[in-house]
């Protein structure tokens, strides 16, 4: 059974506002792929947009280029192995998916890969059409036009990090295959 529900657009930003890596999912059509990134970042409140670097060799920009769309999966501490798999080896060479046993559904608006099993959260992304993207950078621009997350871990709009749900608790890369776990929150007090 699926914990996740849509999280309201305005809301989006939260989900990546502390820099978990992230799935990137991708399809043209007929192929579809997923490689794991640690660099992104929200850029803009409304509408939500999102910045990922996704280096120009990889199989997953030929996709993100051929269907203007990603998805950002946020994979749980359970996925901490499929994370480094995926980012170790590229679509090329064969169905990650397959290879790894990862779960895919078709997203709401733009019908990218998305994963629900041991992630979560994840935002389906229409990329921006950029000419620095194209000619010179990796860094690729998206407007995340649907979202959804485990309620388990996050609702309201508001992520809940608690020891009873670890295995969801998204990862920070710190290279080298070392993670670390979104753990220990602390909450502001007015001063
Ligand atoms: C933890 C982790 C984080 C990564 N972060 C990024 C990233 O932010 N941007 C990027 O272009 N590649 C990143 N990579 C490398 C890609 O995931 C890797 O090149 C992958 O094999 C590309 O797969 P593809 O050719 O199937 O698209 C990362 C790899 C790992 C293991």
């Amino acid at each position: 059974m699926s914990h996740f529900q849509p999280v309201a657009l305005h809301h989006a930003s939260r989900l990546v506002n502390h820099g978990p890596t992230v799935l990137v999912t991708s399809t043209d059509g007929s192929r579809r792929n997923v490689m794991a990134a640690a660099w992104s970042m929200p850029v803009e409140f409304t509408p939500p947009r999102i910045a990922v670097v996704i280096d120009k060799q990889t199989f997953t920009r030929e996709l993100v280029a051929a269907s203007g769309a990603f998805a950002l999966c946020l994979p749980g501490t359970a996925l901490v192995d499929v994370t480094y798999a995926v980012g170790s080896t590229s679509g090329r060479e064969g169905d990650k998916f397959a290879r790894h046993g990862i779960a895919a559904r078709p997203g709401p608006v733009l019908g990218m890969p998305v994963l629900e099993a041991g992630c979560a959260a994840w935002l389906e992304c229409r990329l921006i059409p950029e000419p620095h993207t194209e000619d010179a950078y990796d860094t690729c621009f998206g407007e995340v036009v649907a979202a959804a997350a485990d309620v388990r871990i996050f609702a309201g709009g508001h992520w809940d990090f608690r020891a009873d749900n670890a295995d969801l608790q998204t990862i920070h890369h710190l290279g080298g295959g070392n993670f670390v776990r979104t753990a220990g929150m602390v909450r502001a007090q007015p001063l």
